[in-house]
């Protein structure tokens, strides 16, 4: 059996599981790792027993006895350090990655160990205080931005995804349970190790893949693909942390990510980019965002989730890449700064974007690019997945067709009223989602009617007729037009 499998028994052996760990760390020391500090967690976990050196070695990368490292991973531990899993001074064992357990909310039926991932990655740089820089083709564990990926994907099952840029595989782990055949790429051979080593700890099969950008896959086609790209937004100075810098300029590696996307996507596939963009002085974001899908074919939802000051950004990054403090941190942040002064960049933004082949011209195309600082449900991967059905249902529907559809409220809606203490009527009517993006929307008492009487039994003719001989006369077209809005943010269901 070869070493990786022989490694996920012992580690299955050891209860070696999200679940088990988060026990015996508890909130407190968990709390702490989150802050980067290991010594709550190092005082949780001194008994000896195998899951406590593993933890210790891995999560606290805490030296560990070779007796209680061999305990844990019985005969395992010369090969791994032969490996660079682990490294060894003669009574001593330390990590050389990091190997954790990751729980995930949907437990894949072809998993034996239910709802556990495991994850290894390039150890966490700057526990308690150590240096923060890590080498130029470090590998991220779960990220923030890698959750944030996972949680928009959509997890509909398809035949072959694409997961580009893959670093340790993380997102490659989460198709596999909905995917039958994944390939995953990455300029980083690093990566590539790590993501095989994670794929044979979890018992998937991917296809890995080296090659910058969709070279490795020229001229394939994928029902799904998701990608992290390395989007930070920098001027060239010629270093480059692989996981987070393209090399190419200003937000171009997004640009070309999303021109390039429609070319692979199979007929009726999704494509979908966690990304940084640059909000420039002399174009709105979404009118710059939108040149970028011209001539695409597809219909496309971008979220702007975020927008991030430039100094707060740039500190963000220094700091990341250990440079706070550093002699020539002044230098570098001030040339960054004045690298945005030159090329007309004043803030940044954030989000996500999501492509769907539609197989239509951009005329047909449905584009809906928003900003949406506001907190949604998660994961919101079935959201999204629902706007592109409804979508499809909505181009689908003539206003003929639409009179004759028989409308539902969805059940996620309360309505709030608002108006002056002790008035009879509302000054303000809203109708608000409480899932997906949890919309809210102002509405006037013929919207609410209709919204309270679209129970899917009357066509929305027979509503609007009735609504009209209560309220009086009915704008008919204006009001299939709010209807279309209100089916296409989620409030109707046809
Ligand atoms: C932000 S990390 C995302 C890793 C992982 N997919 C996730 O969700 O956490 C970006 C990844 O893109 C890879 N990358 C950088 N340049 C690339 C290129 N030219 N082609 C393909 N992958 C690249 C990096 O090595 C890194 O693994």
């Amino acid at each position: 059996m070869t070493l990786s499998f022989r490694l996920r028994d012992a580690l299955a052996a050891a209860g070696y599981t999200y679940d088990t760990v988060s026990d015996l760390l508890g909130t407190t020391a968990q709390a702490a790792l989150a802050r980067n500090e290991t010594t709550p967690g190092r005082r949780v976990t001194r008994g000896g027993s195998p899951v406590e050196t593993l933890t210790r070695m891995w999560l606290l990368q805490a030296t560990v006895g070779i007796d209680d490292a061999e305990r844990a991973l019985p005969g395992l531990v010369d090969e791994l350090c032969a490996e660079g899993i682990l490294e060894r001074s003669v009574s001593e064992v330390a990590a050389r990655v990091d190997l954790r357990p990751y729980g995930t909310d949907s437990p894949d039926p072809r998993d034996n160990v239910s709802g556990n991932l495991w994850v290894a990655s390039d150890l966490t740089p700057g526990l308690d205080g150590g240096p923060q820089r890590v080498g130029s083709d470090h590998v991220l564990g779960i990220s923030p931005a890698a959750t944030s990926l996972a949680e928009m994907t959509l997890r509909a099952p398809v035949g072959r995804a694409l997961d580009l840029g893959t670093g340790c595989g993380v997102q490659s782990l989460h198709l596999a349970t909905h995917v039958d055949d994944i390939v995953a790429t990455d300029v980083n051979a690093r990566a590539l190790w790590l993501t095989r080593l994670n794929a044979d700890l979890n018992g998937v099969e991917l296809d890995v893949r080296e090659g910058s950008f969709f070279e490795p896959v020229a001229g394939e086609l994928f029902d799904l693909i998701v990608t992290n790209p390395p989007f930070v937004i920098s001027p060239a100075t010629g270093e480059r942390l692989v996981y987070r810098d393209s090399g190419l300029p200003g937000d171009r590696v997004v640009e070309d990510i999303v021109r390039a996307i429609p070319k692979h996507l199979s007929p009726g596939g999704t494509g979908q980019v966690l990304a940084n963009w640059a909000i420039r002085a002399d174009t709105p974001w979404d009118e710059r965002l939108a040149g970028w899908l011209e001539g695409s074919g597809c219909d496309a939802w971008i979220v702007q989730r975020e927008i991030l000051d430039l100094s707060s950004y740039v500190e963000m990054w220094l700091k990341d890449a250990g440079q706070h403090g550093a002699p020539d941190y002044y230098a570098r942040y001030d040339t960054w700064l004045s690298w945005f002064d030159q090329v007309g960049v004043e803030a940044v933004g954030f989000g996500w974007i999501t492509l769907r082949a539609a197989g239509t011209s951009d005329a047909a195309a449905e584009r809906r690019l928003e900003e949406w600082r506001w907190g949604v449900e998660q994961p919101i991967g079935p959201e999204i997945g629902a706007h592109f059905d409804r979508v499809d249902q909505l181009r689908r529907l003539d206003d003929a067709a639409l009179l004759a559809s028989r409308p539902r409220l969805a059940r996620d809606i309360v309505q709030e009223t608002f108006g002056p203490a002790g008035a009879e009527d509302p000054s303000q009517i809203v109708l608000r989602r409480q899932t997906g993006m949890r919309r809210a929307r102002p509405v006037d008492t013929v919207a609410a009617a209709l919204a309270g009487a679209a129970d899917g039994e009357l066509t929305l003719g027979q509503l609007l007729a009735a609504i009209g001989e209560l309220l009086g006369a009915i704008d008919v077209p204006a009001r299939l037009d709010e209807v279309r809005d209100l089916v296409a943010e989620g409030f109707l269901e046809l």
